[in-house]
């Protein structure tokens, strides 16, 4: 995927550059080392975006990129800032773009990385502080394609059933964590997510389009068939090159689009 490492920062000048911050050397004795150069940003600081350095002791870390980021938190700079909750790749919140591509920390070897290893927030978002992307425009992106089951028919006693065929139909979709790697890397939302939904939102559209149990369809067509919000997708495909579920955004777009166009007939 092509790197833009600079975070649409909102706020601060065109004329901002990123800065050389500070370096922290290994701890004293430390045998096995590895550098991380960090992006660091603090919007209410005032302050330019800065670069920091920091050397991690690899003997005293787990194996992935997020424990060498919780390691520099918890021995080295306790203001270095970002998401995480499960650290096994379902939470969706350790997002961001490590050596150029858009991965969770938590699933990445910090073996598989560069030497330094470069670490920034996901692209083209506003930065809360650090590696924390403000993903309140994306999330009112999701709301827009009513993510829930919506029937019309009475409910039945106990529950809608699927046949095993309808619920593969499922599989490739549902596993989605909404970490949002593909929409940051989506080159038609950096120009224009203000109106295109994105890969992660198009592909949960596709979700509830595929689902045996929804009666909703002719709504949800209605609402995505749009030049803006369905067909700025140009099939790029740097969302499913980037997705560390291995799912593919793509296919979910263009399975939309054909069923509007059978739709039309
Ligand atoms: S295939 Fe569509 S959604 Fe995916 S990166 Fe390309 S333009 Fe974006
Ligand atoms: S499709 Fe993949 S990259 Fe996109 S939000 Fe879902 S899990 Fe993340
Ligand atoms: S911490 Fe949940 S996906 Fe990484």
């Amino acid at each position: 995927m092509k790197r833009f490492p600079v975070p649409r920062n909102f706020g601060v000048g065109p004329e901002s550059r990123i800065e050389r911050g500070q370096t922290w050397p290994a701890p004293s004795g430390a045998k096995r080392t590895k550098v991380f150069e960090i992006y660091r940003y603090d919007p209410d600081s005032g302050r330019n975006p800065r670069i920091d350095t920091f050397a991690v002791d690899l003997d005293d870390c787990g194996p992935m990129v997020l424990d060498a980021l919780i390691w520099i938190k918890n021995t080295v700079d306790s203001t270095l800032t970002f998401r995480r909750s499960c650290r096994e790749g379902v939470c969706g919140s350790c997002a961001m773009n490590i050596d150029g591509t858009n991965w969770l920390a938590c699933t990445r070897f910090i073996a598989e990385t560069g030497t330094p290893a470069s670490i920034y927030p996901l692209a083209n978002m506003r930065i809360v502080k650090d590696l924390v992307p403000d993903l309140t425009h994306v999330f009112a992106q999701y709301e827009t394609i009513e993510p829930w089951l919506q029937t019309t028919t009475p409910a039945p006693g106990k529950e809608r059933l699927q046949s095993p065929e309808e619920r593969r139909r499922l599989d490739g979709y549902y596993e989605c964590i909404l970490c949002f790697c593909c929409t940051s890397g989506c080159p038609s939302h950096w120009w224009t997510g203000d109106r295109f939904l994105g890969p992660a939102v198009l592909l949960q559209a596709w979700r509830w389009l595929a689902d045996s149990r929804d009666e909703a369809t002719g709504e949800r067509l209605d609402n995505l068939e749009d030049a803006f919000r369905l067909y700025r997708c140009h099939t790029i495909l740097n969302c499913t090159r980037t997705c560390p579920k291995g799912l593919n955004p793509g296919r979910a777009i263009a399975s939309i689009k054909k069923m509007i166009a059978e739709r039309a007939g």
